[in-house]
């Protein structure tokens, strides 16, 4: 390489799995390596590609940096595909069997995207979800850092899926409630219903691959997690004895905006919305008192049955509390023509309630007349909660969520977990609860557990560090 060939910046290459809630923390980690001066490539699906370029300045942020591009390739999926719901599931061998090797091809044809102002991919940075960057990057000799846009204690329980299967506790059935005794440090609190979903039986293929994708994460060189030491150190610690470089840089939206502050940045904060924001919520809860509102959402894959639906919106309005609710467009299934609203939930909804199709979440969360969240415990959702320090009601839908909804109520002890439950009464009874009756001790727990986020992403702080590192890292590999 000529001298000016090797004063080129590292170029990371960032493969994300191509639905919302991966694709948010991604983007917020291409910027913080923007702001470190890589050259950055961000492979995305031709269908996130444009919902992104639709409902986002993800242009204008990024055309600050001229090292950043965008490549966009198809996810195998028809643009009508739902990619909610169960269907969700059907992303994930489409992405296999037709998105890698897109990708692959297109890394072959153009040697690694080199050329005159770029040097060849330093690091290949991959969503935990791809199996395959393992064995691609040890063919082709490139550097892999994985990331996991869930938690180290998701990736813990998959860790331990043989001994929960050799134990009997995994597939989950029986007593619920009994507490499982084969995944370490969790012995005390954590019961079969909380082991994430897959764990349950139903679809056998959906949980190997899974597991398989865990096991194999330790041959990457490292591994990144949108997570913080204060909140999941102690496994981070059992992790680091299998895996030999993790970093905790999270909360990722929280790192960055940090970030830009510290250097002054012009840009702002994204998030990877796949619909446009409804803005008129912020001035509904302009006019509502301090702390008086329940948020309520359920992030963007989870849908609910009209029955579900009714549920929820009986116990919020028998509650009698402030809601804002997000309801998304494709959210509602099974609807069958009776889509008549009852007259006293109307009623209710004019009176205490407001209705948007999205919302921009994190001022939503952020903004003081907010006091409680009802949340699928995605694991965005979850992190945006913490670092605004509002206390949180979880109905778990899948995945990851339904550990995430436990380590909520049981160790973190700000909130609720309302899990395999869908009666208006107990939503009702944990709205009240979370909004009135426990409202302070709550709210007390939730504004610690902020500080302890927000610590840990600014200067000195433990993910602040470990983002020096790995920056460090990644430009030890430019040889
Ligand atoms: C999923 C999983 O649930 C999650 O656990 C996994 O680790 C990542 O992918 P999703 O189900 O969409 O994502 O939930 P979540 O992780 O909470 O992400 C939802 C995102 O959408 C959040 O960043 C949230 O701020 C945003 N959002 C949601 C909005 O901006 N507006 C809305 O109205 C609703």
């Amino acid at each position: 390489m000529g001298s000016e060939a090797e004063k080129l910046p590292p170029h990371v290459l960032i493969f994300p799995y191509p639905i919302q809630g991966h694709l948010s923390p991604m983007l917020n980690l291409a910027h913080l390596f923007c702001l470190a001066e890589f050259h950055v490539t961000f492979v995305v699906s031709d269908f996130s590609h444009r919902r992104l370029l639709r409902h986002t300045a993800v242009a204008a942020t990024f055309a600050r940096y001229p090292g950043f591009q965008f490549r966009s390739i198809s996810d195998g999926l028809p643009d009508d595909h739902p990619r909610a719901g169960e269907k969700v599931l059907e992303v994930l061998p489409s992405v296999t069997n037709v998105m890698v090797p897109l990708f692959e091809k297109m890394m072959a044809d153009e040697d690694f995207l080199a050329s005159a102002g770029r040097r060849r991919v330093t690091c290949f940075v991959a969503d935990g979800l791809l199996s395959s960057a393992v064995d691609f990057a040890e063919v082709n000799r490139i550097p892999l850092v994985y990331f996991r846009t869930s938690t180290l204690t998701n990736l813990w329980a998959f860790f331990h899926l043989n001994e929960l299967i050799e134990a009997g506790e995994v597939p989950v059935k029986g007593d619920m409630d009994a507490l499982v005794k084969s995944v370490p440090g969790m012995e005390g609190f954590l019961r079969r219903r909380d082991l994430p979903s897959f764990f349950r039986g139903g679809d056998d293929a959906i949980l190997q691959t899974l597991a398989a994708v865990s096991r194999k994460i330790v041959r990457a060189q490292a591994t990144i997690f949108n997570t913080f030491e204060d909140v999941e150190g102690h496994i981070a610690s059992q992790l680091r004895k299998h895996m030999s470089r993790i970093y905790t840089i999270g909360p990722i939206h929280e790192h960055l905006k940090s970030k830009l502050v510290e250097k002054e940045a012009e840009a702002a904060t994204l998030s990877g919305n796949f619909w446009a924001e409804d803005r008129s919520c912020m001035d509904w809860l302009d006019a509502q008192p301090r702390r008086s509102v329940i948020y309520v959402s359920f992030g963007s894959i989870t849908v609910v049955t009209r029955e579900q639906l009714m549920e929820f919106w009986h116990g919020l309005v028998n509650s009698s509390q402030r809601f804002l609710w997000v309801m998304r467009p494709d959210s509602i299934i099974g609807k069958n023509g009776s889509d008549q609203i009852p007259a006293e939930l109307a009623e209710g909804t004019k009176e205490k309630g407001y209705l948007v199709k999205w919302a921009p979440q994190e001022e939503v969360l952020n903004h003081p007349a907010v006091g409680g969240f009802l949340t699928h415990s995605g694991w965005n959702s979850t992190l945006e909660s913490i670092v605004a320090g509002v206390p949180m009601i979880c109905w778990p839908y899948f995945g990851d969520q339904t550990i995430n909804s436990r380590f909520v109520s049981e160790v973190w002890k700000m909130g609720l977990d309302i899990k395999d439950t869908c009666d208006r009464l107990i939503i009702e009874k944990a709205v009240r609860e979370l909004m009135e009756v426990r409202k302070e001790e709550f709210l007390e727990r939730a504004q610690d557990w902020a500080k302890l986020a927000r610590k840990a992403v600014n200067k000195g702080g433990s993910s602040s560090c470990n983002l020096d590192n790995l920056v460090d890292y990644i430009t030890s590999l430019v040889i």
